[in-house]
């Protein structure tokens, strides 16, 4: 409980000076929102990249309900992709006074002066689902990602074991160029398939993470390739396969048999596509970041112990044997 000083209890010219100043700094801190003994709730600034994926709205709504169920009162800015607009909210949540501020970077380079502006202000900054490219780990207080090499190495070997000594020639649907996972996530599945030389990467392009470019990527692999050549396509989202699968079908064949899918995310309808028949796995991303993060900071927030600088969320990998079953579980989830 705070103490409240008086003018009689300081009992002088000087006490009633820095009775002055100290009521300006109290009224100043209630004023950014920052000396909220969390008795009157947190308020956190959550920019978000945008929405460019099932995942990503599912990850944007899981903060709203996790927010709301803790008391905390979530100021939300969707960047739209661009980094520019990502810095302009870091900087505009700075200006209002936020207890916290949650960043899912679109890109990991390019952080250091507006992450150190939060650090000045001694707003907390958790990173959500992505991480950033800096020497300075100070900047932030924690992590909460995945290990998005292992995402990769684990469809790697998903498509080692499920092709078994044939040859098979893989195309990749790479995410967001710049972003920290999308070399991450290459580097991964390139580590797997490494250990099977009947397994060839053979054309890799961007699609964005949306299901618009994964259909258009998948349409041009389709023509540069040999009929019938493309074995499997690995997708670093399931929004993209989701595109890729229409291409496959719109090109006369059967995806999921003819060409073997597997892709990251587990969203519902990579769900519903596996059920079908139409996609052989998928790479569960954990979309509940920021509820993870809240519950760090509130810990934070009471201990004052830092937190580790990573927080892993599991990879799981799931086949169609589940499909039907998970795509009922998630539908109204996400
Ligand atoms: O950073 C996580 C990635 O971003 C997801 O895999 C993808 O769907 C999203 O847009």
């Amino acid at each position: 409980m705070k103490t409240l000083l008086t003018s009689r209890m300081l009992g002088n010219r000087s006490g009633k000076r820095l009775l002055g100043m100290g009521t300006a700094v109290l009224l100043g801190a209630l004023a950014a929102g920052c000396d909220s003994g969390d008795k009157k709730g947190l308020t956190v600034g959550f920019s978000q990249i945008g929405s460019e994926s099932g995942w990503r709205a599912a990850e944007t709504k899981l903060a709203r309900q996790g927010a709301e169920a803790k008391g905390i009162t979530l100021k939300f800015s969707d960047a739209q992709q661009r980094q520019e607009n990502q810095i302009k909210a870091v900087r505009s949540f700075i200006a209002q006074g936020v207890d916290a501020i949650l960043l899912a970077p679109v890109v990991s380079s390019g952080w250091d002066e507006v992450l150190g502006e939060a650090k000045a202000a001694n707003i907390p900054v958790i990173l959500l689902d992505r991480q950033i490219d800096t020497p300075n780990v100070d900047l932030y207080l924690t992590a909460v990602t995945s290990d998005t090499i292992e995402e990769g190495r684990v469809a790697g070997r998903w498509l080692a074991g499920k092709v078994q000594g044939r040859d098979c020639r893989i195309v990749e649907i790479q995410g967001t160029v710049g972003a920290s996972l999308v070399a991450n996530r290459k580097k991964g599945f390139e580590e797997a398939i490494a250990t099977a030389p009947n397994l060839h990467l053979v054309r890799t392009q961007s699609g964005e993470f949306t299901r618009a470019k994964g259909k258009e990527v998948m349409e041009g692999f389709l023509k540069a390739e040999a009929p019938g050549s493309i074995c499997a396509v690995y997708s670093h989202n399931d929004d993209m396969m989701i595109g890729a699968i229409q291409a496959i079908k719109e090109a006369g064949l059967k995806p999921g048999t003819d060409i073997l899918t597997v892709s990251i995310d587990g969203v519902p309808d990579i769900f519903k596509a596996m059920a079908d028949g139409d996609a052989n796995a998928t790479v569960e991303l954990a979309p509940d970041m920021a509820p993870r993060a809240y519950d760090i900071l509130l810990a934070y927030r009471k201990d004052h112990a830092p937190p580790p600088k990573w927080v892993q969320t599991p990879s799981k990998l799931y086949e169609p044997d589940t499909a039907a079953a998970e795509y009922a579980r998630r539908k109204d989830l996400y």
